[in-house]
């Protein structure tokens, strides 16, 4: 395992799937160090890639009324991605683009230790909860994994394509506020 400065030194240095030619940015994630709770998305999109950081396009400022409608702010968390670099055109992260990346988001894990992970969309629901994982009939559940709760929800960018979905996923909010009050520590 590595600590996170030669985590972030071999991230942004990685040519372990052919991501890395086409990339701006390797986009590594951010947040405390000792955040409770990790956010999970999908792959850098146009503006994360070009500004190698996550969530910060269309998706990322919604992503961001979301969380404010549980009193969160994003600076509380640690927002990652399953692929750390953009995939071209914003395709789906390829079976093998994951399999490379997979090992420096576990060790991400590993450092933070959080107490809850969300994932946001099926992409990193299927690779993180279960292989099976039905983002339209499991949104919301939690499920235990090595000790950490574990839930997903609508990736902010499908709900921007159809709203019709906000408000299960208000529900799904409200849900993870419990958890959040369940079991962090922290102040939120
Ligand atoms: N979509 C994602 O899945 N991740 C990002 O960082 C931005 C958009």
């Amino acid at each position: 395992m590595m600590d996170w400065e030669e985590l972030r030194e071999t991230c942004l240095s990685c040519q372990k799937c052919p991501l890395w030619e086409t990339r701006t940015n390797v986009v590594f994630g951010e947040g405390p160090k000792d955040a409770e709770v990790m956010l999970i998305g999908e792959g850098p999109g146009e503006q994360e890639d070009l500004s190698g950081r996550p969530f910060v396009g269309r998706g990322g400022k919604f992503l961001d009324e979301m969380l404010a409608m549980i009193d969160l702010d994003r600076s509380k968390l640690f927002i990652g991605n399953m692929v750390k670099c953009r995939p071209p055109e914003n395709r789906d992260p390829l079976k093998a683009e994951q399999e490379a990346c997979i090992g420096y988001l576990r060790n991400q894990v590993a450092l933070l230790r959080p107490k809850i992970i969300v994932c946001l969309g099926r992409i990193a629901a299927m690779k993180l909860i279960k292989e099976d994982f039905k983002i339209t009939r499991e949104h919301g559940l939690w499920f235990e994994k090595a000790g950490v709760q574990m839930t997903a929800m609508f990736h902010p960018a499908a709900l921007l394509r159809d709203p019709r979905r906000r408000p299960e996923t208000y529900a799904d909010l409200k849900g993870l506020q419990a958890k959040i009050q369940e079991l962090c520590t922290h102040t939120y």
